[in-house]
């Protein structure tokens, strides 16, 4: 007779067609019994659509069948909608005042970071008229769903990924919508996408302090905040608007980073501050937080981003960066 173990270690083995995970990761496995030469399991139906359902039940009766032959497999499903299976321990919510300082991009990093470390991580991409991590992470992929929800598309290092971008028929497409269809969309990210279990959710957020940062801080449940600054005296004044923001809605600050530092020139190795001194420290002083990571101006990053593959990314400032990040992301534990 096979045990319990055997059978959900078969089915664990599965990975399901769209997003490449299992459905032990994706939640969705609720049973599995065993009785009188017979096993039926039982699988939540939240985002999956009637043609991966039939091929969860084929490849779960084949292997089933290889490691206890002639038993009867029944797979049976249940409705379900995504926030019914949804396990997310922790949202991060990614912030600045102002545009173009690297909020994508270290978005996109601190998923890489923890990916990397062996966490299970997932974006949301709340920034719908100028999203941008698709791009980073070269995905082209339509997503797929059913009536219920939609699935994530999954990175190479495994980081599941939802952005308005992926939806489009042509990337390049502008959306032009008003504020509350915006915020409808941002809320649907988070209610109807399987995002399955979750270490760490990141949330990509625009620019600004205006209406999508508010939607997303008061309808998904951040735990945290990361402000993303550069040494511009502009951008650091504007970043304290950001940091009053999240202070006043209540939301801890989990550190700040400060992007674009400086650059290295390759010959001399010296340092350039391009945008002035850094103001990096101040910021955090602000925000009564530790300042995670000075990051450089890279452009073998930039080249990266362009050609999606953020996740080839690695220099000894970024691993000083994941340090950081994963001691104050345990530290809230
Ligand atoms: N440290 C860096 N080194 C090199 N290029 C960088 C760095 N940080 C950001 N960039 C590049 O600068 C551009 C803007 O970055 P990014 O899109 O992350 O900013 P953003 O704050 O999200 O902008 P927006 O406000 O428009 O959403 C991107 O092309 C990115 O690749
Ligand atoms: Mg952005």
């Amino acid at each position: 007779m096979v045990t319990d173990d055997q059978v959900s270690k078969a089915i664990n083995e599965l990975l399901v067609p769209g997003v490449g995970r299992s459905l032990a990761d994706l939640n969705l496995l609720k049973s599995i019994e065993i009785a009188d030469n017979k096993v039926t399991v039982t699988v939540a139906d939240a985002a999956i659509g009637p043609g991966t359902q039939e091929w969860i039940r084929t490849k779960i009766a084949a292997a089933v069948e290889k490691i206890a032959d002639g038993i009867e497999i029944t797979t049976e499903f249940v409705e379900a909608k995504p926030t019914e299976v949804n396990q997310v321990e922790k949202v991060v919510a990614i912030m600045s005042g102002k545009g173009g300082v690297g909020k994508s991009l270290i978005t996109g990093l601190s998923a890489v970071a923890l990916a990397r470390q062996g966490k299970s991580v997932g974006i949301l991409d709340a920034d719908i008229t100028g999203p941008s991590i698709p791009k980073m992470f070269g995905m082209k992929t339509r997503p797929i769903g059913s009536q219920s929800g939609i699935l994530p598309i999954i990175s190479h290092l495994g980081i599941e990924v939802m952005s308005i971008n992926l939806m489009l028929e042509n990337e390049y497409d502008a959306v032009i919508w008003r504020g509350p269809v915006i915020s409808g969309a941002i809320k649907q990210f988070w209610e109807e996408v399987l995002w399955g279990k979750l270490d760490y959710l990141f949330v990509d957020l625009p620019p600004g302090t205006a209406d999508a940062p508010l939607t997303v801080m008061q309808t998904l449940p951040v735990n945290s905040v990361i402000i993303v600054s550069t040494p511009q005296d502009l951008a650091s004044m504007v970043v304290r608007k950001a940091v009053s923001m999240a202070q006043k809605i209540g939301k801890p600050i989990l550190g700040v980073v400060e992007n674009m530092s400086y650059l290295e020139i390759p010959e001399t190795g010296k340092r350039m501050e391009l945008f002035g001194k850094s103001r990096g420290q101040e910021v955090a002083d602000a925000a009564s937080a530790p300042l995670l990571a000075q990051l450089p101006i890279d452009p073998k990053l930039a080249a990266l981003c362009d050609a999606g593959e953020v996740e080839k990314y690695s220099t000894p400032e970024f691993d000083a960066f994941s340090k950081e990040l994963n001691k104050v992301l345990n530290h809230t534990d």
